[in-house]
């Protein structure tokens, strides 16, 4: 049994998101590679994404998704006092994405970067929860944003049908609580789960541009800039990973399949998905997934589920939700919280 003592937890008080108006469907891409929308949605589940247009940089999305998520919390973004943002696809190799986006926001708060690929909202979330639940910051922007259109080869149909671009923010704040993390009282973030396995990089990259292939004429016309990916590989290893993450912070928080109300995926595919609610006996109507509009938009995929989750009546006060997601590394991560 656990001990009742007050503790001080981090809840998500203001969610937001910003997608790209341009769409560009399957048969769209059917147009310049061989593929067809039948077989993307099959074996993916998606249907469209989102892609930014000529002259919009990660930061604008970041801003957009932020702006709605302060004003979701009541929270003037000049009032916050961090803002970090998960992505791997800046505006430029330095400085961070979230220096770009404190300008555009008018704050004068620490900003920085969390990289973890589609882990990014995972990951994040655990430093941002650490930083709040101990105090170090009261009015937290955490905004999960990528713009893999950038980065693709659009020759390549392995890997050009699946990613879009998004972004989807969070707002955090301390919350003092004298419940045990088992209880139904406990609000806000309940348990989290990291892992790495660093052998398994060479199956999902981008090279170029980095200390290892410095960007010159070669690279470019290499391509290496763009995203490479072993398809078959990552699929196993997300289903695995994803799974076992999810039953950690499950088990931490104590709770039962039947205790879960919502589970938040990352969007990468809708047979990993299908995959991983077997794994954790929980029926499908339990998990959101929008992959079908969006494709994989990386770090930003569950905060962009949540936001809409949260606008669409989905979550309510004391919804329990497990939220989960992998990428390249590969690295996972899992959280478990309640409204
Ligand atoms: N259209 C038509 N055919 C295709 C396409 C396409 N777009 N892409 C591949 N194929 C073909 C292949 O060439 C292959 O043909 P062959 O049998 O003649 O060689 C056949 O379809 C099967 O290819 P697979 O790669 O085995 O297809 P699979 O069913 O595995 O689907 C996919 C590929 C969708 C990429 C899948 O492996 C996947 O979703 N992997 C996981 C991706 C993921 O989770 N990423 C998360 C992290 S992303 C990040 O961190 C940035």
């Amino acid at each position: 049994m656990s001990d009742t003592t007050t503790v001080v937890r981090s809840r998500i008080v203001g969610t937001g998101r910003y997608l790209p108006e341009k769409v560009l469907t399957n048969v769209d891409i059917s147009k310049f590679v061989d593929t067809s929308d039948e077989w993307i949605t099959a074996r993916t589940g998606i249907r469209e994404r989102r892609v930014m247009p000529e002259g919009m940089v990660t930061s604008d999305m970041v801003v957009a998704a932020g702006r709605a998520a302060c004003e979701a919390a009541g929270i003037e973004p000049g009032d916050l006092d961090c803002i970090v943002v998960a992505t791997t696809t800046a505006d430029v190799t330095m400085p961070s994405c979230a220096v770009m986006a404190q300008e555009k926001l008018g704050s004068r708060c620490p900003a920085f970067d969390v990289a973890a690929a589609c882990a990014g909202f995972s990951h994040g979330l655990v430093v941002a929860d650490s930083l709040v639940r101990t105090g170090v910051y009261k009015k937290l922007l955490f905004v999960g944003a990528e713009a893999l259109s950038r980065f693709m080869n659009w020759e390549d149909r392995g890997t050009c049908i699946l990613f879009g671009d998004g972004a989807g923010a969070v707002v955090m704040v301390p919350d003092e609580q004298t419940v045990p993390v088992t209880s139904k009282e406990a609000r806000g973030v309940l348990s989290t789960h990291l892992g790495s396995d660093g052998t398994q990089w060479r199956e999902l990259n981008i090279l170029g541009g980095g200390t290892m292939h410095g960007a010159t004429e070669q690279t470019v016309a290499d391509k290496l800039h763009t995203l490479r990916m072993n398809g078959r590989v990552i699929f196993s290893q997300a289903v695995r990973h994803l799974s076992s993450s999810c039953l950690e912070v499950m088990k931490t928080a104590e709770l039962s399949p039947d205790d879960v109300d919502l589970v938040l995926p990352h969007q990468a595919n809708l047979r990993i998905i299908d995959a991983v609610a077997k794994r954790l006996k929980l029926p499908k109507d339990k998990f959101i997934v929008n992959i079908a509009k969006y494709g994989n938009t990386s770090a930003a995929s569950i905060p962009i589920a949540l936001d809409e989750a949260v606008r669409g009546g989905r979550v309510n006060e004391g919804s329990t939700i497990v939220m989960c997601g992998l990428g390249a590394g590969l690295v996972w991560g899992a959280a478990a919280v309640r409204w």
